[in-house]
């Protein structure tokens, strides 16, 4: 562990028992993706019900570490959900941006239930993101989103959980829904890291998608699939009912586009109907999932239909939060 994370043994490691998520088959899940099989590695089943646990772990470990006393964040509301728990665990404050009237009912009350000092911003996430960058100066104030490199070193083990999982057979395909796209940097990252340690050969493809409203990387990855650009232009009113992933400037874009370009993946972007139906499915499949995790079947469908991902091929959709994060959206969906 010690070649892998920036800890020393005796680092006073903030923790909640994250990680360890489920691998679960999911055969209507993968019939309705035109796979023969597919699998669903469920970090919602971490303490806070999404995969910020595992990046928080690091990142509040690091500010204890430095001595803060306040760690912020800009969020959508998961991030928020997720530091608020582990500043609590850690006895540090803890300040939370949010977009006002954008982040589900549930995750707002996470935060309010750990002690969060909450502040909602008159605008949308990507406002509350250069406001927390800006604050990011003050000595006293740690800043926990993924431009925070600790959080990435955590949030980089869902692979090593992963190739354990599959016995150290590399999977074809991994495919994650992407907002501010500081998880599929770490997914990239982790694989990387595996095959330069030598405990695999090569790489799974890394696919990102996107609600088709709140979409950049699509765009960009559309105009030059070959080479990482200088910059990309960003979507200034991002909208998709998946409000964990609605965001129009990523901070963490040109990493999540290199891991996609140097393991040979995809970038795309799927409807609001197409994202909702398949989140469903995988309800059907006994897996409860929000809105944001669902782009990864909706997406795996659309890229087998084009021939991207063969039937037979080894794909792993990575399921980014519970569905008890966004009840009101699943309801609306079943009620017509
Ligand atoms: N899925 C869920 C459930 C999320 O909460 C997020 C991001 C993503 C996917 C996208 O991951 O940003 O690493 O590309 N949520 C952040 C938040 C923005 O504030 O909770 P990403």
């Amino acid at each position: 562990h010690r070649e892998l994370l920036p800890f020393t043994d005796d680092a006073p490691v903030v923790t909640l028992f994250e990680g360890n998520t489920p691998l679960y088959d999911a055969p209507r899940s993968a019939e309705y993706g035109g796979l023969a099989a597919l699998r669903l590695k469920h970090q919602g089943s971490n303490p806070t019900a999404s995969f910020k646990d595992t990046g928080m772990t690091a990142a509040v470990t690091q500010a204890k570490l430095l001595g803060a006393e306040t760690v912020v964040c800009a969020s959508t509301g998961n991030t928020a959900a997720s530091l608020a728990a582990y500043a609590a665990r850690a006895g540090m404050q803890c300040a939370i941006l949010l977009p006002h009237g954008q982040v589900s009912a549930a995750k707002l009350a996470q935060s309010m239930d750990y002690g969060a000092a909450i502040c909602e911003l008159d605008g949308n996430f990507d406002d509350c993101m250069r406001l927390v960058q800006e604050l990011a100066s003050e000595p006293s104030i740690y800043v926990a989103n993924s431009i925070n490199p600790f959080r990435i070193e955590g949030q980089k083990t869902v692979a090593f959980e992963i190739l354990e999982q599959l016995d150290w057979r590399v999977p074809d395909h991994v495919v994650v829904p992407g907002g501010n796209l500081g998880n599929s940097s770490a997914l990239g990252k982790g694989f990387a890291e595996m095959k330069a340690l030598g405990l695999i050969d090569r790489l799974p493809k890394i696919s990102v998608i996107q609600a088709q409203g709140a979409a950049p990387l699509v765009h960009a990855f559309a105009k030059d699939s070959k080479a990482v650009p200088d910059a990309i232009e960003f979507v200034d009113h991002p909208n998709t009912l998946a409000t964990a992933i609605k965001i129009g400037s990523p901070v963490s874009w040109k990493k999540a586009l290199r891991a996609v370009l140097e393991t040979g993946g995809q970038v795309l972007s799927v409807t609001e109907t197409e994202l909702a139906d398949a989140r469903a499915v995988i309800g059907r499949d006994g897996i409860g999932c929000e809105p944001a995790s669902a782009a990864t079947l909706a997406g795996i469908k659309k890229l087998v239909a084009a021939g991207k991902i063969e039937k037979d091929e080894t794909v792993v959709a990575v399921l980014t939060g519970h569905v008890l994060k966004d009840p009101d959206y699943v309801s609306n969906y079943h009620r017509g």
